[in-house]
């Protein structure tokens, strides 16, 4: 079912299947990490632009974090001619199904040209780990970018659905259906915010991060239905410096892109602890944590 206004909203979020959380993530080397064409607006003055040996500080600074809060990271090696490869939240939607006991990914069909070819290379990795690889099916011609847009309820078997720049609504039926699950979707309506994780950051099954500006009144309404706490980044942090982008492994840490400082007040203020890191160089692509990683099951 696919759930795409308040009204319709016909269950309680606490009546929802259970959802262990993720505990193993993805890291992609950013090896091949650059700006070499311009699919968002925060691309567009830095063609170019990346210093890629403190891209790879930076990144090694994220694997580090991981580790440290025992977090195994997945290393996957970035590819030539792929520069975004780095955001390997994009490529694929990992499930797990609690009723099936079933681990798999379902694979995205990008909307940006430029990025197609990274999505096999995938496929192919989970396959290898043991991962059952689904597919939305063949006759339908529609846009995915996986957790990009596709965002799991922490704790609850629900999927949060934007749509609007990368993914096609007609995607979260075809995955509803595919993954027997139920779907919310979220109209974003900026294209500073192209991707749901750009302005949406899920950190506990009570708790979510959101840029506001990124939602009309329905959405903003709809997702104060789904979490009692609703903590608002400032619109300059959000936008800027990707505080959304943030992400809760075990609902306690946030690692965030360092010096969101109305951001990680309000996140110290609801109990969370922040980690900052910094990530600039992934900034100048229209990326921050929650997308250079990817938690699986
Ligand atoms: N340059 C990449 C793109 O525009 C950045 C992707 C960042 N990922 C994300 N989920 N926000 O596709």
């Amino acid at each position: 079912m696919v759930y795409t206004s308040l009204d319709a909203l016909d269950f309680q979020f606490s009546d929802l299947p259970s959802l262990p959380r993720p505990n193993r993530v993805v890291l992609t080397t950013p090896t091949h990490f650059d700006v070499e064409y311009v699919i968002n607006p925060h691309m567009s003055d830095n063609v170019g632009a990346v210093n890629k040996e403190v891209a790879f500080q930076q990144w090694k600074a994220l694997r580090a974090t991981y580790t440290a809060l025992d977090v195994s990271p997945l290393i996957v090696n970035g590819r030539p001619g792929l520069p975004d490869m780095v955001f390997c939240a994009n490529q694929t939607l990992p499930f797990y199904q609690p009723e099936q006991d079933r681990r798999g990914v379902v694979l995205s069909r990008m909307h940006a040209e430029q990025r197609r070819e990274e999505v096999p290379y995938y496929g192919e990795m989970f396959a290898e780990q043991g991962y059952a690889v689904e597919t939305l099916p063949d006759d339908l011609d529609v846009d995915f970018e996986g957790m990009g847009d596709a965002i799991w309820h922490p704790g609850h078997f629900l999927l949060w659905g934007g749509y609007g720049f990368r993914t096609e609504p007609a995607a979260y039926e075809a995955l509803s259906e595919l993954l027997a699950v139920p779907v919310v979707l979220l109209e974003l309506q900026d294209a500073d915010y192209y991707h749901l994780d750009t302005c949406f950051c899920p950190l506990d099954s009570t708790h979510v991060l959101v840029a506001p500006a990124a939602f009309d009144d329905e959405s903003r309404a709809i997702i104060e239905q789904g979490f009692d706490t609703v903590i608002e980044a400032p619109d300059e942090e959000a936008r800027h410096q990707f505080a959304c982008n943030a992400h809760s492994p075990d609902g306690k840490h946030v690692l965030i892109q360092e010096g969101c400082e109305g951001t990680t007040e309000r996140l110290r203020a609801e109990g969370f602890s922040p980690i900052e890191l910094d990530t600039s160089e992934f900034l100048k692509s229209g990326g921050s944590v929650f997308c250079m990683k990817q938690m699986i099951w």
